[in-house]
């Protein structure tokens, strides 16, 4: 059997996609295997939910630490610790450094809950409203230096309806997430393996 990428997720909240990547990786034919999570704020509720899951979770308090220097030195060593090929951002809210990014860079996706390169940043159900859009949805893509604009992996959209508020709105574009999320990571954990495959 081809060995499966390992994969950390990182989180600072309540893990929703980090549950929908651990579930789909429980799959037999999926190519990555979550091996980590990690957050930045101990008191992210997916930490919890990540153990009980099965997976081990670690928070990596960013207010420990001097800087954001120091911060991705500490998330840099427990990643390379656990052998992490591909880090997975899923509700992480810190922007991480361009070396950062650079040393990472092909193997680190985020999830963003709009189509970008329309409404990236925050409150995007919210904007999405405001601006009266017919239609919405989420995008996993690749992690450059630039906030929201790496190449674009995957999309899903979903319709706005008429009595949508920004909650029901978010709903519906959060369980395309958990649908989109797994595929993307388990095609780039496929796409790893074949530009470099194990040796026999
Ligand atoms: C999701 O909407 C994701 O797109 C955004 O932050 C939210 C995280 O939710 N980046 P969860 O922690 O995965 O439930």
């Amino acid at each position: 059997m081809i060995p499966r990428v390992r994969t950390a997720v990182l989180i600072s909240g309540r893990g929703s996609n980090m549950s929908a990547l651990i579930e789909a990786a429980r799959s037999r034919d999926f190519s990555a295997e979550i091996v980590l999570v990690l957050s930045d704020d101990p008191a992210a509720a997916g930490l919890s939910l990540a153990r009980k899951l099965g997976v081990a979770a670690e928070a990596i308090d960013f207010r420990a630490y001097t800087g954001k220097p120091a911060f991705e030195a500490a998330l840099e060593t427990r990643l390379t610790a656990a052998r992490v090929e591909i880090v997975c951002l899923a509700g992480f809210m810190r922007v991480l450094s361009a070396p950062f990014v650079e040393r990472w860079k092909g193997h680190l996706i985020n999830i963003h809950p709009s189509l970008l390169p329309n409404l990236r940043g925050l409150n995007t159900h919210e904007r999405a409203l405001a601006e009266r859009l017919a239609e919405h949805g989420c995008t996993v893509h690749l992690v450059t230096a630039e906030l929201d604009a790496g190449p674009i992996l995957v999309q899903a959209r979903v319709p706005v309806l008429p009595a949508d508020d920004a909650s029901a709105l978010a709903a519906r574009v959060l369980k395309e997430e958990h649908r989109i999320y797994p595929q993307a990571l388990d095609a780039l954990a496929r796409s790893l393996r074949a530009e470099a495959p194990e040796p026999q």
